[in-house]
C-alpha cells in the first residue's frame, strides 16, 4: 500500500505509540481488502462504549491508548451501558457503573465527544454527500450512506478508533463508487403505514438480501423516523450497509436495471410482524432503537400527559435530543409519567437482565433481534401501543 510521508512517519512511531498501533490496524485491514492507500476522513463514530460489551480487557486497550493518543478528527461515541448522569435512578449496580465510567474517561482521554448516542445525525454530527467518513454503529453506516450519501465502511470499534487517531481510512469497500451498486431490487407492494412498517420491512429484507445492496421501489415517502428505523432493520437481520429508495435517497439513480428482484407483501409484513411477537406479557417497556428523534419524543410526551406508568419505561433518545425536548417542555410529561428519558443508553447494550426484566416491548426490529438472541421474550409493537402497553 502506498503511504504519505506523514502516514510512513506515524508508522515509524514518530508520532507516539498510539498512532503507531493504530496505523498498523489500518495498514493491515488496507492490505487485507486490497485497498491501494489511506485516505483522510472527516468524521468517526465508535461503538463498542458498554462495558457489557466490552469487558476488562476492553478498558485495558483503550486505556493503553490514551497513554499518547488523541483524536485528529470529530469522533463521537455509541451508547453505554448506562446513563452517565442517572444510573442510579436505572438501579445500575456501583460495580458495573464503576467499570463503565472507567470506559468512558478512557475515551474522554483519548477525545473522543462523549455524545453516547447512536444517531449523531440528530446530534450535530451530520457528515455531507461524498464525505468520507469512519463509523462502527451499524444502524448509522447504513442511515449514512444511504441517506446522507456519505461514504463509510462498517467500522468494528478498533478499525474506528484506529481511524480517529490517524484521521485515515483505507481506500476500498463503501469508499468507492463502483461498490456503491445496488445488489437487488425490492418491489414493495406492502401499504406502509408507520415507521414500525418500515422496521419489519428491514428485517424481512435484511435476511434476504444478506451483505448485498437493496433497491426499493414503490414507497411514496418515507422520513427521518422511517429512513433511521429500516437501516437499523436491515442491519440487523443481514448485514447490509447500504440501500437506495427510489426517489428518496441521493445516490439512487435510475435503478438496478434488470437485475434480479423480490416482492415485499403484505402478507411478508404480517408474517415478520408476528416471528418478532411471543405470546408474553411485557415487563419492561423502550422506544428509541435507534434513539428517538425530537418528532418521536413530542410523540411521546403527548401520549403520557397526565397519566402514570405502571411498568417501567425507557424513552431512548441522545443528550442533544434530551437537551430540545427540556426546551420544548417535552420532558415534565415524560417524567411526571413515572417514565425515563434514558440518554447515553438503550434497551440492548444496558444491562436489562440485571435489573431482573424477563418480557420486552418495543417499537423495533433491530432491539426485538437482539434481545430475543440475549435471551428476553420480546413483543414488537406500534410505537403509540408500546406506550400504552406501560401505562395499562
Ligand atoms: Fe441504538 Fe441501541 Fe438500537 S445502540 S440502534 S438503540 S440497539
Amino acid at each position: 500500500m502506498q503511504l504519505s510521508a506523514e502516514e510512513e512517519a506515524m508508522l515509524s512511531g514518530a508520532e507516539g505509540r498510539a498512532t503507531r498501533k493504530c496505523i498498523q490496524i489500518l495498514v493491515a485491514l488496507g492490505e487485507i481488502y486490497g485497498a491501494k492507500k489511506l485516505i483522510r476522513v472527516s468524521s468517526v463514530q465508535v461503538s463498542g462504549v458498554s462495558y457489557k460489551n466490552l469487558g476488562d480487557a476492553g478498558i485495558e486497550f483503550l486505556s493503553e491508548l490514551a497513554e499518547d493518543g488523541k483524536a485528529r478528527v470529530r469522533t463521537t461515541l455509541n451508547p453505554a451501558g448506562m446513563s452517565l448522569t442517572d444510573w442510579r435512578a436505572q438501579g445500575i449496580s456501583e460495580t458495573f457503573a464503576e467499570k463503565q465510567l472507567q470506559v468512558i474517561e478512557a475515551y474522554r482521554r483519548l477525545g473522543v465527544e462523549i455524545s453516547c448516542t447512536c444517531t449523531p445525525y440528530l446530534a450535530g454530527n451530520e457528515p455531507a454527500l461524498g464525505d468520507h467518513i469512519a463509523w462502527s454503529e451499524s444502524s448509522a453506516v447504513v442511515y449514512s450512506n444511504s441517506v446522507l450519501g456519505a461514504r463509510t465502511n462498517r467500522e468494528g470499534g478498533p478499525s474506528a478508533l484506529a481511524a480517529s487517531l490517524t484521521g485515515r481510512t483505507p481506500l476500498y469497500g463503501y469508499h468507492l463508487g463502483e461498490n456503491r451498486q445496488p445488489t437487488l431490487a425490492v418491489d414493495v407492494r406492502a401499504e406502509l403505514r408507520s415507521p414500525e412498517d418500515f422496521s419489519a420491512m428491514g428485517y424481512f429484507v435484511g435476511k434476504a438480501v444478506k451483505d448485498g445492496i437493496p433497491y426499493f421501489r414503490g414507497i411514496r415517502s418515507a422520513g427521518v423516523e422511517e429512513l433511521k428505523t429500516l437501516s437499523a432493520a436491515l442491519a440487523s437481520s443481514g448485514g447490509v450497509s447500504m440501500f437506495h429508495m427510489q426517489g428518496i435517497t441521493p445516490e439512487a439513480g435510475a435503478g438496478p436495471g434488470k437485475s434480479e428482484a423480490i416482492h415485499f407483501t403484505e402478507t411478508d409484513l404480517h408474517e415478520t410482524v408476528a416471528l418478532l411477537n411471543d405470546d408474553a406479557v411485557p415487563d419492561f417497556v423502550s422506544v428509541g432503537c435507534p434513539h428517538c428523534s425530537l418528532p418521536e419524543v413530542a410523540t411521546i410526551a403527548g401520549l403520557l400527559k397526565g397519566r402514570k406508568v405502571t411498568r417501567a419505561l425507557w424513552v431512548c433518545c441522545s443528550r442533544e435530543v434530551k437537551r430540545q425536548s427540556d426546551e420544548a417542555g417535552y420532558t415534565t410529561s415524560i417524567l411526571d409519567s413515572g417514565a425515563r428519558l434514558a440518554t447515553d443508553t438503550c434497551m440492548v447494550v444496558a444491562p436489562i437482565e440485571d435489573l431482573g426484566y424477563k418480557v420486552v416491548a418495543t417499537n423495533s426490529a433491530k432491539a426485538c433481534h437482539y434481545l430475543r438472541n440475549a435471551g428476553f421474550k420480546v413483543r414488537f409493537l406500534p410505537l403509540e401501543r408500546c406506550i400504552l402497553e406501560s401505562v395499562r
